[in-house]
């Protein structure tokens, strides 16, 4: 029940007046860590924040799948090739679960999925860098899953219950796909001397993409500070960034690979490690869509969404089949 535009959120959404007797119930329930779900009454911002962070959530999965998939041909083991099989399947099925949270809120699948091949939607920043060698599938495991967890920990309370308990299964396959990457550079370290320094250029190459998973500065992130009033959000960039950081730094020593940043060094005072400066400017290029490989992502991307016609045709075919059964 919302009347008339009125003014530009913080994101630059449209704000509408809402019945303020719904508002006030929605808010009490928020603030008390109750779930909303579909059924009920949502302010209109609310809904689409919600539209646009899991959607993008979504959208990152299905694209974290290419990268990975460019190495299955090449895995040095059968081991390894199942493994890297299993974990490009979860991906997948994130994407699903995610899609399905987000179609809860009255968006449609086909909207969503043509935002990202129009360009119009947004997907990790990470994805669009390349995977140039075996070390770089432990890397993406060990360092870009793991972000993954840090951000989606905190997701299993997010207010909204589709989204919610999405990530509680999510979460559990992120953390064994954690575990296969660092199982797999823990491997390479022990191995020859090339290998381990094939670790460590993987290393050089995924640290700052990795920290820049976790989004703009808190000072410079339009949408934080009302995800977490409206517990969206359990924590800002910086503070998940922060904890990655100090919970990774000890294992890239125990794999004796070192992390590369002159200024990252334990700050006892602070009881965290203390880093050097992202390079904001490359991010912001790299969510324009000027990854060093995002064109090629999204063709491959659009190629295997054209590939998979024929396998929603006969899905569509089948249910219309049945349909016709049951009516008859
Ligand atoms: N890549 C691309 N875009 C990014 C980004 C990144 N690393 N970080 C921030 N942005 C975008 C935001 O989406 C937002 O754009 P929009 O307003 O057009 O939607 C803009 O930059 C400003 O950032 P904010 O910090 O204000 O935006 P949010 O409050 O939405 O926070 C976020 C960004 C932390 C990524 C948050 O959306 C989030 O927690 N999302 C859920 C988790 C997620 O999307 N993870 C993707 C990681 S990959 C993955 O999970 C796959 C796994 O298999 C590894």
């Amino acid at each position: 029940m919302y009347t008339t535009e009125l003014d530009k959120s913080p994101a630059g959404q449209p704000v509408t007046i809402e019945d303020p007797e719904l508002l006030a119930k929605f808010e009490a329930r928020v603030a008390a860590d109750d779930f909303i779900e579909p059924k009920d009454w949502m302010p209109e911002a609310y809904r689409r924040t919600l539209v646009r962070q899991i959607s993008q959530h979504a959208h990152s999965e299905i694209v974290g799948m290419l990268p990975e998939g460019n190495w299955l041909t090449r895995a040095p083991s059968l081991k390894r090739k199942a493994i890297l099989l299993a974990k490009i399947q979860d991906e997948g099925g994130h994407g699903l679960y995610l899609y399905c949270a987000a179609e809860t809120l009255g968006t449609s699948r086909e909207e969503m999925i043509d935002a990202l091949h129009s360009g119009k939607a947004k997907y990790s920043t990470i994805f669009n860098y390349p995977t140039l060698n075996w070390a770089d599938i432990g890397a993406i495991g060990w360092l870009v899953d793991g972000a993954a967890i840090m951000n989606q920990v905190p997701l299993q309370r997010t207010s909204y219950g589709p989204y919610a308990r999405a990530m509680v299964r999510i979460c559990k396959e992120e953390s064994f796909h954690q575990r296969q990457g660092y199982d797999l550079l823990l491997e390479m370290v022990n191995g020859t001397p090339e290998q381990k320094a094939m670790a460590q250029d993987a290393l050089n190459r995924w640290w700052w993409p990795a920290l820049m998973m976790f989004g703009p500065p808190d000072e410079n992130s339009p949408n934080t500070a009302q995800s977490l009033r409206w517990r969206i959000k359990r924590e800002t960039n910086d503070e998940l960034r922060q904890k990655f950081v100090d919970a990774t730094v000890p294992q890239a020593d125990l794999l004796g690979l070192s992390v590369p940043d002159p200024d990252l060094k334990w700050n006892e005072e602070r009881g965290h490690y203390d880093f050097g400066e992202i390079d904001w400017a490359e991010f912001y290029a790299v969510v324009k869509g000027q990854g060093p490989v995002a064109q090629e992502r999204m063709s491959e991307r659009r190629a295997a969404w054209d590939d998979g016609a024929w396998v929603r045709d006969a899905a569509d075919a089948h249910a219309a089949k049945h349909a016709a059964r049951a009516a008859a």
